[in-house]
């Protein structure tokens, strides 16, 4: 991959987790750029920094507008910037659900605790009065609901027998500094990361009925039916022959399909070495706009094809209405 994930940061303070994603990103290979540093307070700090390195900025006090008219002209400006992601840095404010809901999968935060402990402010505080070992830090998707979103990294940091909140917030800080770029950079590579994309494939796959998991030849295999007369419907292809691509491979209805989808659209498939001969198709799954939906469209067609007939019959009639 040579394009890089464009993010836009928003902070409202003194921006020091963006500084460790800007500097994260001088580093060669990091997947990701920061095209847009925003604020909702014009004196934030960190927007003196982001200027003095040369990344665009924004600022625009809440004050005397809707939550919604706010959020608004941030994303306006994010859009303007080019940004596919956006990344809250100590963005202190509650965002609005339109705006969250039309970056759903494509909104981080950094919350200062080991979530789904200490939701909300004085994370720290709470964490000492609790009596609890350690404090933390998480990233995780934002959601409508605060700091309630999947987590994606965390790292716990311990508590000292003097701790005060301020000394918490101030180690917490430094591990924020090494999770949040980490954790961005797994994020928005995480198309191409064959790990997660068979995760992906294997639960969608064992979510059809009676299906297993089987390895075959080194490839993760999925079988519909029961015990030894289950038939292969899907395999997960990790590159094995060096030239193809992370791949999924599905049965087609036979060559003529096969050969008519690797023409029209031979961005997303091909015909794979050995099992293209009997009419299996490759579809390429390491890329950024896959169409998921599409695979699990193939993947049910597939199943349906080798799967008993007990299973498929109710199918098989509602079809002819
Ligand atoms: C960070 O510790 C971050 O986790 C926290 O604010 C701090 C911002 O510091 N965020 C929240 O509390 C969000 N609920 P920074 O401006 O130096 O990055």
């Amino acid at each position: 991959m040579t394009d890089k994930a464009r993010i836009a940061v928003l902070i409202s303070g003194a921006g020091t987790n963006m500084a460790a994603l800007v500097y994260a990103s001088r580093i060669a290979d990091c997947p990701y750029e920061v095209v847009l540093v925003a604020a909702n307070d014009p004196a934030a700090p960190g927007l003196t920094l982001a200027e003095a390195e040369g990344i665009p900025t924004f600022a625009l006090p809440h004050k005397g507008l809707t939550r919604e008219a706010h959020d608004s002209a941030m994303e306006a400006a994010v859009l303007e910037a080019g940004a596919e992601y956006i990344v809250l840095a100590g963005y202190m404010r509650i965002l609005s659900e339109g705006f969250v809901e039309r970056w759903t999968g494509r909104m981080l935060n950094i919350h200062p605790s080991l979530l789904p402990k200490y939701k909300g402010l004085d994370t720290h505080a709470r964490a000492i009065a609790a009596g609890d070992s350690h404090g933390g830090t998480s990233v995780h998707l934002v959601t409508p609901e605060l700091d309630a979103g999947e987590v994606l990294a965390q790292i716990a940091v311990p508590i000292t027998p003097q701790e005060t909140a301020e000394s918490l917030a101030e180690r917490v800080k430094l591990a924020e500094h090494q999770l949040y770029p980490r954790a961005v950079a797994d994020y928005v590579s995480r198309w191409r990361n064959p790990g997660w994309l068979l995760a992906q494939i294997r639960t969608r796959a064992l979510a059809l009925p009676e299906t297993c998991e089987q390895e075959s030849f080194g490839s993760a295999g999925f079988r519909a039916g029961e015990g030894k007369s289950g038939k292969y419907f899907a395999y997960f292809s990790d590159r094995p022959h060096g030239h193809e691509r992370i791949a999924l491979l599905v049965k087609t209805s036979g060559m003529d399909e096969l050969h008519a989808l690797v023409e029209d659209q031979p961005e997303t498939y091909f015909k794979p070495a050995f099992y293209g001969a009997s009419g299996w198709v490759g579809i390429v799954l390491d890329r950024p706009d896959l169409d998921w939906g599409a695979v699990d469209a193939w993947l049910q067609r597939s199943w349906r094809s080798v799967a008993p007939k007990r299973l498929t019959r109710f199918m098989d009639i509602a079809d002819e209405f």
